[in-house]
């Protein structure tokens, strides 16, 4: 049975900011069903040890003068193994994992993920007390590209994937933080971590791995090219035989209308006229007044550049004329939900926003709403345009990234062949955004046509299964 040690920064349920932590809470374990012998290893966060009250100490051990601790659990809810690294760094941190109550970043990031990677590459190299080492190592996000690199420094190394999910955070710290982690000098080279006189944590990835693996084949080309290559494309594009696009899946036991235990009604692709149950009770707890023969939109994301947000708040009004009602549920810069709170206080008949981080609560938006808008800028996979689908919410999306690879366009050619799953939008301009809302809008109108569009897009397949299927063969690649 092949060993894998899958590293990341956040897995649901355990800590979660965004889509990274569904990605590592469901991947693992697909994996682990699949017939690998998965460890997944997380850092042991405060709020991780909360909910985790006796995880089970298995070794003990020293990594650049520091003592750590590895706990074995189970991912909860799936029969994944899980080691935590328990260490002040992150014991003692309550909340967010990046970043300070005021949303600052720690100031020893750096030597938090650097600890991080230091336990992925000893465990990988069986430098540890346990009697475990892996076959492959997969990496993901700048929290653990350095463990790659590190793997480079022993004779016996593992395979190793490493998974971007996004390549807006690059992990970059000056030249005094790379000298005070002691890192071998050859790491501060532009061949190897360091980019344009900074130390880059990604590029221990993007440099070293076996095999590079993105989340949506469009972002995979996207980023071989500027603007989406952020300043590496030319990196990327000389290992572009090693980078591959493998877009997420989702995962049907938290993420399925028919069973979700959050919605106040149940329904499926059979029963999708049972839906707007949940509707009526959404307006009702969010004390939204139900406005007849009028499209409920709905947005759930981090309120961030990315997410199109400099689209989204010149239209709004519009969108509500359209006629609709908004609801908004998000955290992020303050700019932005200060400009969503000014317009919701000025149509409350129309408009709310919830500015708070609600699982339960994205789960009741996603099935309440009629249309889904996730106009973003850059989208490497995207997963609320997937839970959207899979609920009959159709979505609003530009065409980038993984959005351009998981909607189909309602025009004259996919509504007549029925493949159509929703609204795209070319140019990163509020007026296009405004046009695909309206021509959502006016579909709904017709509810025969925008039962079946809801029907096509509730029957798309993003499983995990094919997707785990892909990195198995990555794994198993004999090409290297
Ligand atoms: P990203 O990872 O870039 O934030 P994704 O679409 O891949 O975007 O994943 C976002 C995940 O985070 C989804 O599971 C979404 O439901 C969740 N999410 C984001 N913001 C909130 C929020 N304010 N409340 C609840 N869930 C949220
Ligand atoms: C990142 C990306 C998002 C992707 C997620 C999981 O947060 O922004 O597009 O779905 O990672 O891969």
């Amino acid at each position: 049975m092949s060993r894998l040690l899958f590293v990341a920064s956040e897995a649901y349920p355990l800590i979660k900011t965004g889509g990274l932590a569904d990605v590592a809470g469901s991947l693992p374990e697909v994996l682990r069903q699949n017939g690998m012998d998965v460890r997944l290893l997380l850092p042991a966060y405060q709020d991780v040890l909360r909910i985790i009250p006796a995880p089970m100490p298995v070794a003990e051990l020293e990594l650049a003068g520091t003592r750590i601790r590895i706990l074995e659990t189970r991912l909860p809810g799936t029969a994944t193994v899980t080691w935590l690294l328990d260490h002040p760094l992150f014991a003692e941190r309550p909340g967010n994992p990046y970043h300070d109550p005021r949303g600052h970043p720690w100031p020893d990031n750096a030597d938090r993920f650097m600890l991080l990677s230091r336990l992925a590459a000893a465990i990988s190299t069986g430098q540890t007390p346990l009697d475990w080492r892996p076959d492959v190592l997969h990496c993901n996000d700048w929290h653990t590209g350095p463990a790659i690199a590190l793997t480079h420094l022993s004779e016996y190394r593992p395979r190793t994937v490493f998974t971007i999910h996004s390549l807006a955070h690059m992990g970059l710290f000056d030249r005094a933080t790379f000298d005070r982690l002691g890192l071998p000098q050859h790491f501060w080279h532009d061949g190897t971590l360091e980019f344009y006189n900074q130390l880059s944590f990604i590029k221990g990835g993007l440099v070293f791995a076996d095999y590079i693996t993105t989340v949506s084949p469009t972002y995979a080309r996207e980023i071989c090219h500027a603007p989406g290559g952020m300043g590496l494309e030319g990196l990327l594009r000389q290992r572009q035989e090693r980078l591959v696009g493998i877009l997420n899946g989702i995962d049907h036991s938290f993420w399925d209308p028919a069973t979700d235990p959050c919605l106040a009604q149940n329904y499926s692709v059979d029963s999708v006229e049972l839906k707007s149950a949940n509707k009526s009770a959404l307006l009702q707890e969010l004390g939204l007044p139900p406005w007849e023969g009028c499209p409920l939109v709905g947005i759930v994301g981090r309120l961030v550049e990315q997410k199109g947000l400099e689209l989204i708040l010149p239209v709004v009004t519009e969108i509500l004329a359209s006629p609709a009602q908004l609801v908004v549920l998000g955290t992020g810069d303050p700019r932005y939900e200060e400009g969503l709170r000014a317009l919701a206080a000025e149509r409350p008949d129309a408009m709310v926003l919830i500015l708070a981080y609600n699982e339960a609560l994205a789960h009741r938006i996603e099935a309440a709403a009629d249309v889904f808008l996730m106009p973003s800028l850059f989208e490497p996979c995207g997963l609320n345009q997937l839970y959207s689908l899979r609920y009959g919410t159709l979505p609003v999306v530009r065409e980038v990234g993984g959005l351009a690879d998981t909607v189909v366009d309602a025009r004259p050619e996919t509504l007549a062949a029925g493949t159509a799953t929703g609204f795209v939008f070319q140019r990163p301009e509020a007026s296009e955004l405004l046009g695909a809302v309206r021509r959502a809008t006016g579909l709904w109108s017709d509810q025969a046509s925008w039962r079946r569009l809801q029907q096509t897009a509730m029957r798309q397949d993003f499983s995990w299964q094919q997707s785990a299927s892909r990195y198995l063969a990555l794994y198993n690649a004999t090409d290297l």
